[in-house]
């Protein structure tokens, strides 16, 4: 009896060595530890055991019962270290690796510009006036002092709501350009409303305006039917045109570079008296003459000029006490001249190959 548990020890620890899955370890413990195995068969057969021979065979017996739960143990631990090992060489994972870049959706390069002129006149001290899309007649030309039959009236140039039949002589339109801003803006602050005295002490305005403006043009690589305007107007006393001056060029340094040199022609906008358009020194030719600058040197970037009396009184400003400037820029021409980009139509077209570029 002490032979056959020696044999069957053995045997079971010698069993346990080739297996390799938790599978094969549950088959082995049923067949050498479980219920019907011949270790508890030997249990079984105490009883018919001589009585003396019982207390040497049942401590055997236990012993064998020990070793081999022990051995299971200790396989069953194996089996599990190496479960693990294998997950963690399989499923390796680098917590160094950088990351891969989300793709991030951008602001179109217009919005760009536009925020970077905010942010140039912001530092002057100009705050953002947000003007109306659709005007009236008055608005958008007569209080801006355009003669009854100036050219930009006509049909052609601006897009009608409702025509002069509906609303006799004040159609309402969408705005041509940011200009009825100016009118918005000086009567907001003076109250004044077109007719009866004119305020006694209005304050005075130092704002941008910037919007979106619409022509009912042809439309080429360099015109659009849509496209931004960013108005700017300046009211108070004793404001000069050498005010206007210095704050243009000082815009020019600051979006162009400040080597960046610029220059006042005389020019003539009926809101504005005197007129004048600002170029500055193409900046890809350094001014030595180019395609970009059509071989002048230089690049308009905008109309600006003094606000007109006329246009100081429909605001509500004493043009005997107040005086004021004005200007109006196209960042779209900015963009364009900026990024040397050929074609206006290029920033409504929405084609990824183009916008992915800024
Ligand atoms: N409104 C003019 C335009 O659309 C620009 C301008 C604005 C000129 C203000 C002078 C003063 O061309």
């Amino acid at each position: 009896m002490l032979d056959q548990l020696q044999t069957l020890q053995a045997n079971a620890l010698q069993a346990l060595e080739a297996i390799t899955d938790e599978a094969a370890l549950e088959q082995w413990r049923i067949a050498h530890l479980g219920r019907k195995s011949p270790l508890m068969q030997v249990f079984g057969q105490m009883n018919s055991l001589p009585k003396e021979e019982r207390p040497l065979v049942g401590r055997t017996a236990n012993q064998v019962k020990n070793s081999l739960e022990a051995a299971l143990q200790a396989k069953r631990h194996a089996l599990q270290e190496t479960a693990l090992q294998r997950a963690l060489q399989t499923e390796r994972l680098d917590v160094t690796l950088p990351g891969r870049p989300l793709p991030l959706g951008r602001l179109h390069p217009i919005t760009q510009t536009m925020r970077q002129i905010y942010h140039i006149f912001a530092q002057m001290g100009f705050q953002v006036y947000r003007s109306r899309d659709v005007e009236t007649d008055e608005y958008n030309f007569q209080l801006l002092n355009f003669p009854p039959h100036h050219p930009a009236r006509e049909m052609q140039d601006s897009f009608y709501i409702q025509t002069e039949t509906d609303r006799g002589d004040n159609p309402i339109l969408l705005r041509t350009h940011t200009s009825p801003g100016q009118i918005h803006a000086m009567r907001a602050v003076t109250g004044y409303h077109g007719r009866g005295a004119l305020p006694e002490n209005p304050p005075p305005i130092r704002i941008i305006l910037p919007g979106m403006c619409y022509r009912y043009e042809q439309i080429t690589a360099r015109a659009s039917i849509q496209f931004t305007q960013v108005e700017g107007l300046a009211v108070g006393k004793h404001i000069t045109l050498g005010d206007l001056k210095g704050t243009l060029s000082d815009f020019a340094r600051r979006m162009f570079g400040q080597q960046v040199r610029s220059r006042f022609r005389a020019s003539h906008f009926p809101f504005t008296e005197p007129s004048a358009e600002m170029d500055i020194e193409c900046f890809v030719c350094a001014g030595a003459g180019c395609s970009v600058c059509k071989h002048t040197g230089w690049l308009e970037i905008l109309g600006a000029g003094m606000v007109h009396p006329v246009v100081l009184r429909n605001g509500g400003y004493h043009p005997e006490k107040y005086t004021g400037y004005a200007f109006g820029m196209g960042p779209e021409r900015i963009t364009m001249l900026k990024y040397r980009i050929e074609d206006i139509r290029y920033f409504w077209q929405n084609d990824m190959r183009f916008l992915e570029q800024f």
